[in-house]
């Protein structure tokens, strides 16, 4: 991997999985009956505030229970190592990245440990559930606290810093996401117009796997300490 210099790597849920948090599209994708973008639209929170509070809730305190798995660990390692620029971009609203030590890291999609007050736009650091309506710490407000979590028809956070990254990449890398949500599912193609080498390390290949200079199948456990291993030069 020579002449590799700034990096981005972009997660998806499948590098949670192996600490035992539930991808999105496993299995038969449903949550008590409702498809995952039944719940997480600003359409559904209106129409049933208490659902969407309760899926959240739950995520929160089941993400809580969980620890950094070694695919975490080895990309706040490679982090801490690497000498050119290094941006992680993770779909995922646990916190798993920034408890292996992740520090160059956007949340795009949000974060279950935070939540928003739609009155007065604060954000808090956030632990409890929020099914019993909590006022705002900051405006006291009840009612106008919902999870920091992009929904489904909103716009992804930070995208500007995102695609400045992605211009600037010499490899760009995606690990255990599907492929199906845009604006993420076209950062390899971004990347790629900008002259970028691609890799994917998966489960199976993605949706667009086509896209990627090099595609690797398997558990993220065990590709992504032996990518950043071999990218590190041990
Ligand atoms: P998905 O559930 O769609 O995809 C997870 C991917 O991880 C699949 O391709 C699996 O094959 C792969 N996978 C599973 N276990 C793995 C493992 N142990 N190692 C490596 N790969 C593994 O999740 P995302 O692509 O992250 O959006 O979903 C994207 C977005 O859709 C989420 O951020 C969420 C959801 O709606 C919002 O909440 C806004």
């Amino acid at each position: 991997m020579g002449n590799i210099r700034n990096i981005v790597v972009l997660t998806g849920a499948g590098i949670s999985a192996e600490s035992g948090i539930q991808t999105f599209r496993a299995s038969d994708g449903l949550w008590e009956d409702h498809r995952i973008e039944d719940v997480a639209t600003p359409e559904a929170y209106q129409r049933d505030p208490d659902m969407v509070h309760r899926f959240y809730d739950a995520r929160r305190a089941a993400v809580q229970t969980k620890s950094p798995n070694a695919a975490h660990e080895a990309l706040a390692y490679l982090e801490g190592a690497w000498p050119g620029e290094f941006l992680l971009v993770t779909q995922n609203v646990d916190d798993l990245h920034e408890r292996a030590g992740s520090k160059q890291l956007i949340h795009m999609h949000g974060e279950l440990a935070q939540a928003w007050c739609t009155l007065c736009d604060q954000r808090h650091p956030w632990a409890t559930p929020l099914i019993d309506y909590p006022p705002c710490p900051s405006c006291a407000s009840p009612y106008s606290l919902r999870p920091d979590i992009v929904w489904f028809g909103e716009m992804p956070y930070r995208m500007d810093e995102i695609y400045d990254a992605l211009a600037r990449c010499d490899l760009f890398v995606s690990i255990g996401t599907s492929g199906n949500v845009y604006p993420a599912a076209g950062f390899v193609r971004e990347a790629r117009s900008h002259g970028a080498r691609t890799l994917e390390l998966n489960m199976e290949p993605s949706e667009g796997s086509a896209w990627f200079t090099e595609s690797r199948q398997g558990p993220a456990t065990q590709l992504v300490p032996q990518w950043v291993h071999q990218i590190l030069g041990f």
